[in-house]
């Protein structure tokens, strides 16, 4: 079975909806088909400078939402970044063959420091994408199945995995292919539904997984909808009834063209109605699980355990060959 590698970052005390339709729903079905490796990425999110008690209690929260989701233990290879070192040593070596020039056009490192302003925005977050590239090129990953706006980043570990493999030999790296479906790769805001559903943003448009069910039902009937009055899919006319049908879709396991069938007649108001009802029932049947496995310290930890061995064996033949292809002495 071909590899395939994703990760999240444990930047907020909740992932977002978006994460869940965009990126682990596709986790949890390729899990059957390829041997999957699942980490939190706790060591991009030092990249903010978390308060350390924070960072722990979301590194953790971040693992039970994967769980709950239904990424299985059993199936999958479940582990947090910083417990397998060749992640920091890989991206060094990686970081050597990086042009400054190529990390400076990332459009999520220019956001987020002119936000910051470049004199204060660390080296870490200029960086990251190479620790990323790093993430998912030990593991000779085949696909890495994100979000849409994780494209950039993996066109430059395509980059990195070719320009490496021209200079060391064909078959230093695996290039990955990005795997993004095309229906979910990007939810969008509830009040900006032409802007991402984004984890930095703490208003109104953004359900988190752990919201409050009621609360959440009620940022989907204040979702701003668009002109005319059909419930109908179409991004372009009508972005932010179709967010809505795509969320609904998802969440029930339902097409979008059921979904119009059953709306047809009807306002945008009963579509938000109905869909804050299935949100909050969502959230409530998710939320149970999450604290079932956030109260099993014990349990979290084995998975963690038995992660870090999984992945570190894999990690470290890789940055053993790779060490070998630069010349850099092997211990013995
Ligand atoms: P992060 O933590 O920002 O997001 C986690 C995943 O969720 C996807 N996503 C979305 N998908 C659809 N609609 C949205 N509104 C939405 N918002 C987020 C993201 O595309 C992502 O798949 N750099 C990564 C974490 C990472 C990683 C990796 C990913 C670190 N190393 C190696 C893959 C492989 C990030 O910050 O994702």
């Amino acid at each position: 079975r071909q590899r395939i590698l994703s990760g999240m970052q444990p930047t907020n005390d909740s992932l977002s909806i978006g994460n869940y339709i965009g990126a682990m729903t596709q986790w949890v079905s390729l899990q059957d088909d390829f041997d999957a490796f699942y980490m939190v990425a706790d060591l991009h999110a030092l990249t903010v400078n978390p308060d350390p008690d924070k960072l722990r209690e979301r590194t953790r929260r971040t693992l039970a939402q994967y769980l709950a989701g239904g990424v299985d233990p059993e199936r999958s290879t479940l582990f947090l970044q910083s417990h397998v070192p060749a992640h920091a040593e890989l991206s060094w070596l990686l970081s050597c063959h990086t042009g400054f020039g190529e990390l400076s056009r990332m459009t999520q490192f220019k956001d987020k420091a002119a936000k910051q302003g470049t004199e204060t925005a660390t080296a870490g977050l200029f960086s990251y994408p190479v620790l990323m590239a790093a993430d998912i090129l030990l593991y000779d990953a085949a696909r890495v199945p994100v979000g849409e706006d994780q494209r950039q980043h993996l066109e430059l570990t395509r980059n990195l995995a070719e320009r490496m493999n021209s200079r060391y030999g064909a078959d230093t790296f695996v290039v990955p292919e990005p795997h993004i479906v095309k229906a979910v790769a990007k939810i969008y805001d509830l009040q900006q539904p032409t802007q991402k559903m984004s984890k930095s943003e703490v208003g109104k448009g953004t359900i988190w997984l752990l919201d409050d069910p009621a609360k959440a039902a009620k940022k989907i009937k204040s979702a701003v909808t668009d002109a005319g009055t059909d419930i109908t899919y179409d991004p372009v006319n009508k972005p932010g009834i179709s967010n809505l049908l795509t969320i609904f879709a998802y969440l029930t396991d339902r097409t979008i063209s059921d979904l119009e069938h059953e709306f047809e007649g009807q306002q945008y108001g009963h579509l938000k109605v109905a869909l804050a009802d299935v949100v909050a029932e969502f959230l409530t049947e998710f939320q149970t699980k999450v604290h079932t496995f956030l109260d099993d310290r014990a349990q979290l930890d084995a998975i963690l355990r038995v992660g870090a061995h999984k992945a570190g064996d894999v990690a470290q033949d890789t940055l053993r060959r790779v060490n070998d292809r630069l010349g850099l002495l092997l211990s013995g």
